[in-house]
């Protein structure tokens, strides 16, 4: 079994110290293979909010904990013109990681994972993502050198598709038919990402007709005080051989709680929801219709 421990937005500088305390403590007591953090780690890209966020990985890391990492649009400046256009990453790379397409292979149990991310943050816009072509031909590239029997996650700051945002529906990442079509080509089998601050898990042929067969897996916020509509939250996923188990884990009034676990298995090209014991769940299933009165 392969443990990752899914974190997002956590945006330094609009954070609570306590939750960050309580996810400190999560990922101590999981001991997951791999923690991904998939971007926004500040609230304006300032230095004092990366020193913090640095401080952060520093303490996770030096407990023994490998971290990947991607950045988000929040950690790009956004009212510093000249820092955002001529040097928008320079303070992440510093701070965070000076790769932009971190990859990390998994060992673990059974067949482990081979994790990719890629930088879907841009200056040129405020809140939209973009993979562009290079970078599609790098995760080609990448994956292509991994065995096929290894899950295959990538990760990325924006969602790949229309997802709730709180206040209506995001957009999908710029690009998105060129970005599916690798998808499906490589089997890439999760996509995890954040952004909207909203925590949900399902397969990709729920959100457009061409199914690509992924796992979407989005993050809610792990430790701002910036919420849209839902407590924060991160998510713990558990590959093992054909089955993926997403949790949500919810900040509940004084600590983090574990909600029920959605067991995922591939069914002809698809991620189905299982039930208790393995069953198929069946969404919205007719109910038995009521016995007549005696
Ligand atoms: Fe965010
Ligand atoms: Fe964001």
């Amino acid at each position: 079994m392969t443990k990752l421990i899914h974190l997002s937005d956590l945006h330094f500088g609009a954070h609570d110290d306590k939750l960050v305390a309580a996810v400190e403590t999560r990922i101590d007591d999981e001991e997951p293979d791999l923690v991904v953090i998939s971007g926004d780690f500040t609230q304006r890209a300032r230095t004092d909010q990366f020193e913090q966020a640095c401080a952060f990985l520093t303490r996770v890391r030096d407990r023994g904990h490998d971290v990947l990492a991607v950045p988000g649009n929040h950690d790009i400046p956004l009212y510093d013109v000249l820092r955002r256009f001529l040097s928008p990453l320079t303070r992440y790379r510093k701070y965070i990681d000076d790769t932009l397409c971190p990859f990390h292979q998994v060992a673990g149990a059974g067949a482990g994972a081979a994790v990719l991310g890629v930088n879907t943050a841009r200056s040129a816009t405020f809140k939209d993502g973009k993979i562009n072509h290079e970078q599609i031909a790098f995760i080609r590239e990448t994956f292509e050198s991994v065995d096929l029997a290894v899950p295959r996650v990538l990760v990325t700051h924006h969602p790949i598709f229309a997802l709730p945002t709180g206040d209506g529906m995001g957009k999908p990442i710029d690009n998105q038919s060129d970005v599916l079509e690798m998808i499906g080509t490589l089997g890439v089998d999760l996509l995890l990402a954040g952004h909207n601050h909203r925590a949900s898990h399902q397969d990709s042929a729920d959100f457009v007709t061409k199914s690509t067969g992924a796992l979407v897996i989005q993050a809610g916020t792990a430790t701002s005080t910036r919420v849209r509509g839902e407590h924060q939250s991160f998510n713990i996923i558990e590959l093992d051989g054909e089955t993926v188990k997403v949790t949500l884990v919810g900040w509940k009034e004084v600590d983090f709680k574990n909600g029920d676990p959605a067991h995922f298995t591939r069914q002809d090209g698809r991620w189905v929801l299982l039930g208790e014991h393995g069953v198929e769940h069946v969404p919205n299933a007719p109910k038995e219709p009521a016995k007549p009165a005696a």
